[in-house]
């Protein structure tokens, strides 16, 4: 098996970039296995270069930087568009890198969130991202609704871990015209499944609810093609797959068909007023066409220079490529919990469409197993993290994980639950 994982980094086009990225070590210099990039993804060595570029122009420049730095700062924000459009596969004036995950997610809503009798009632999955689900509750009080009558949360079927697409469709069907809003994870975070967003869409579409994604964990993970599928809108971070550090700015697709819906209300802000005459200080708010168009502020530069490095890395390792590797790197993950079957149970679906990078794994054997076992790999060096009640995830990353990182992370993982029984 080592020579086998020897042999697949060996052939592997992509090996290079892990070199691109600074891998953490432990309290000895130790270099540690990290499979946490579901949750942070690794510094990319070119962020600091990046950053330190626009403290220099903001030193050498002060104010003029808005227009002069070398990347000026004004239309800094565009500068990810091309590079988000492809990995959703969208138009560039559909995307818009602006604020975080959860603020997007309010300002859509805003927008495309429009409860009217009998039609107010939120679709969404029962083990939702606990962010997702406070902020349409929140609104659903904000609209006077009550989340017990107004909120549908969609369980998978008794002794199943993950969401049947037909039950999926089957409830939207159902709701039909009580349905005022869908809002589906691209990537499950808990299980890791990855949704088959498309008829998901289209039969939310059908009954006339409104559509809208969370793709925190899906971005730069797993192919979309939001343009085509036609959801109203989606949200992501950026700390995750994307690489571009804590707290890092986020991002935001409005479909094209909502470019010029200027009648629609939105939360307005100057940085969504048309640029040609945003520095004339006009009262009355004219929004730009697109996904701009429902920016607020100007944008955080030194929040976003780490993420137009780290895009750049994305373009030059091209998506396909990485989602090829992926696909081999969870795969070969999967090939080595075979053997340990008898004390772990995979929750993420096994085919490869239907999942991401991310595996994760409950311990068997009760009590606090599972909690024991996340312990002593953390003693070994290992990273990935703990989500409750108990459930261990593990993400290989194609841009920066080696198929030998992997297979080490196997024999530790044996070495563990051999030790905690
Ligand atoms: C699936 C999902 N949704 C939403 C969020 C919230 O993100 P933010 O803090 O950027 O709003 C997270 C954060 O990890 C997440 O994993």
């Amino acid at each position: 098996m080592p020579a086998i994982a020897t042999a697949h980094d060996a052939a592997d086009p992509l090996a290079g970039f892990a070199e691109e990225f600074h891998h953490p070590y432990d309290a000895a210099g130790r270099r540690v296995l990290y499979f946490g990039g579901h949750s942070l993804g690794l510094q990319p060595k070119s962020a600091a270069k990046m950053l330190e570029q626009e403290l220099a122009d903001w030193r050498r420049l002060g104010v003029l930087g808005h227009h002069e730095a070398m990347r000026p700062w004004i239309p800094y924000h565009e500068r990810a568009a091309p590079a988000l459009a492809e990995l959703v596969g969208a138009l560039e004036s559909e995307v818009v890198a602006m604020n975080s995950l959860t603020v997007n997610l309010h300002l859509m809503l805003v927008s495309f969130f429009r409860p009217a009798a009998p039609r107010n009632k939120v679709l969404i999955e029962s083990s939702a991202f606990p962010s997702d689900r406070y902020a349409v509750v929140s609104q659903l009080e904000f609209h006077g609704l009550d989340a017990a009558q107004n909120l549908i949360e969609m369980q998978p079927r008794a002794g199943e871990r993950t969401l049947r697409t037909e039950d999926l469709i089957e409830c939207i069907e159902r709701e039909g015209s009580a349905l005022a809003l869908v809002l589906l994870p691209g990537v499950q975070y808990l299980t890791g499944q990855s949704l088959d967003l498309k008829p998901l869409i289209d039969a939310a579409r059908r009954v006339g609810a409104a559509v809208g994604l969370d793709l925190a964990h899906a971005i730069g993970n797993v192919p979309l093609r939001l343009h085509d599928w036609n959801p109203d809108f989606a949200v992501w971070c950026s700390y995750k797959y994307l690489n571009a550090g804590p707290g890092a700015v986020g991002g935001c697709f409005v479909h094209e068909r909502h470019a010029r819906d200027f009648k629609r209300p939105r939360f307005a802000g100057w940085w969504g007023h048309n640029k040609a005459d945003r520095f004339l200080y006009d009262p009355d708010f004219e929004p730009i066409d697109g996904a701009q168009g429902w920016q607020i502020s100007n944008p955080p530069i030194l929040s976003a220079a780490p993420l137009i490095a780290s895009l750049e890395l994305f373009q030059e390792a091209r998506f396909e490529r990485l989602r090829a590797k992926s696909i081999a790197l969870t795969g070969f993950l999967e090939q080595l919990l075979q053997p340990l079957q008898s004390s772990l149970e995979l929750i993420t679906p096994r085919a490869a469409a239907s999942r991401g990078c991310q595996l994760s794994i409950r311990i068997l054997g009760g009590g606090t197993r599972g909690k024991r076992v996340l312990d002593r790999l953390a003693e070994l060096d290992v990273i990935c993290d703990w989500r409750e009640p108990d459930v261990i995830r593990v993400a290989p990353i194609p841009l920066y994980n080696r198929f030998e990182e992997v297979f080490t992370f196997g024999e530790r993982l044996t070495q563990v639950l051999r030790e905690i029984s």
